[in-house]
């Protein structure tokens, strides 16, 4: 046991729409790799009914909309009924503790394994975790198709039994692929401006919203990231011309990553804040020092982290080697709770 610093947000109640929260710690998203076959697993019930807690947000791990949508092993997808009734018990089970279960449905775009290639490879702690294929421009008529597999992946969702949906704007997949100039070399309606390449991330949200509802959708956005190359010589512009779109669609949430989280593997500082953001959108903003406060890492290692927070306990710490490996247990389900750790310590 050891114990790892981090921003301790108040364990105060905070209503988001319709739910009523508890505390203000958020379980962020986070893909595990346990998923065999893109099908949602029984261990995956014990996992996220440990991190459950009464009035606490969580977030699922990134889901496909579709079967081109997959880019890593073993991540879970949420566009067949297959899926759809995998998810339905690890959803009951986070409801059963009084959880509030949020799904974040991604499609990796560029970053996909469509044929295998030697390069580029996509690497955690030196070990090569997938590689992809040359990347594809989606021709303009593809587009719809693919908003509409986020419109259906929502729908399933619900079916699931979530309480709502998280588009994944973030981190160098599609949506980001989209916005971001540094990826985007298009030519038609989706690409060159500012609001062009905003266009897609706006369809999607905007159909997900008239499916389910915006009282049910968030959206995460890193702009300041330049994961999978999918960089922007203006985030701050980026980020304020989305928050303020946003507020057409009244969604329920936007979640944006901290800029001080360049890369999965370190921190480090820059010089980017996400303060005008947070001026410019009028709902519920998460992140750390925001409304509410998302957590990986720390909600990974610790099941019981807002106890540990509101006890101001020490915190387990996480184990980097086991983030993305397929054992059902190991680095999964095994992490201890506060009572275990007093009883071996006892
Ligand atoms: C193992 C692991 C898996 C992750 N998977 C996702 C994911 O599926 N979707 C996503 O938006 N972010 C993902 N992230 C990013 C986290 O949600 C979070 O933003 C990041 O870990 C920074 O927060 P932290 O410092 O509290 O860990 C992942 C991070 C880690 C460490």
């Amino acid at each position: 046991m050891d114990t790892q610093k981090s921003e301790v947000p108040p364990i105060t109640s905070y209503k988001l729409g319709k739910f009523d929260l508890s505390h203000r710690i958020v379980m962020a998203p986070l893909t595990r790799c346990r998923s065999y076959k893109n099908v949602p697993q029984t261990h995956a019930i014990m996992y996220y009914s440990q991190r459950a807690n009464k009035g606490g947000l969580m977030i699922s791990e990134a889901a496909g909309v579709s079967d081109t949508a997959q880019g890593y092993p073993d991540t879970p997808g949420i566009w067949k009924k297959e899926q759809v009734e995998a998810w339905k018990p690890i959803v009951d089970a986070v409801h059963a503790k009084g959880g509030i279960f949020f799904c974040q449905m991604w499609h990796v775009g560029r970053v996909s394994n469509a044929d295998k290639e030697l390069e580029p490879e996509f690497r955690v702690n030196g070990v090569v975790m997938e590689t992809f294929s040359p990347p594809r421009r989606l021709g303009t008529d593809e587009i719809p198709q693919i908003v509409n597999d986020f419109r259906l992946a929502a729908r399933n969702a619900m079916e699931a039994g979530f309480d709502g949906v998280e588009i994944h704007g973030a981190h160098g997949y599609l949506i980001d692929q989209f916005m971001k100039e540094q990826v985007n070399d298009r030519t038609d309606k989706y690409g060159g401006s500012l609001e062009n390449r905003c266009r897609f991330a706006l369809e999607v949200v905007e159909a997900v919203v008239d499916e389910i509802g915006a009282d049910k959708v968030g959206i995460r956005l890193f702009p300041f990231a330049n994961y999978m190359e999918s960089g922007d010589r203006n985030p701050t512009a980026l980020g304020v011309y989305m928050a303020e779109s946003l507020n057409k669609y009244k969604i329920l949430y936007c979640h944006m990553v901290e800029p001080r989280m360049i890369t999965v593997e370190e921190k480090c500082q820059t010089p980017h804040s996400l303060l005008p953001m947070r001026k410019a959108f009028k709902g519920t903003f998460i992140v750390a020092g925001a409304d509410l406060a998302a957590l990986g890492r720390l909600f990974l290692s610790n099941p019981d982290l807002p106890k540990r927070f509101e006890i101001n306990a020490p915190l387990n710490k996480y184990n980097r080697e086991t983030f993305y490996i397929s054992n059902p247990v190991l680095g999964y389900t095994d992490y201890l709770f506060l009572e275990s750790v007093d009883h071996i310590s006892n």
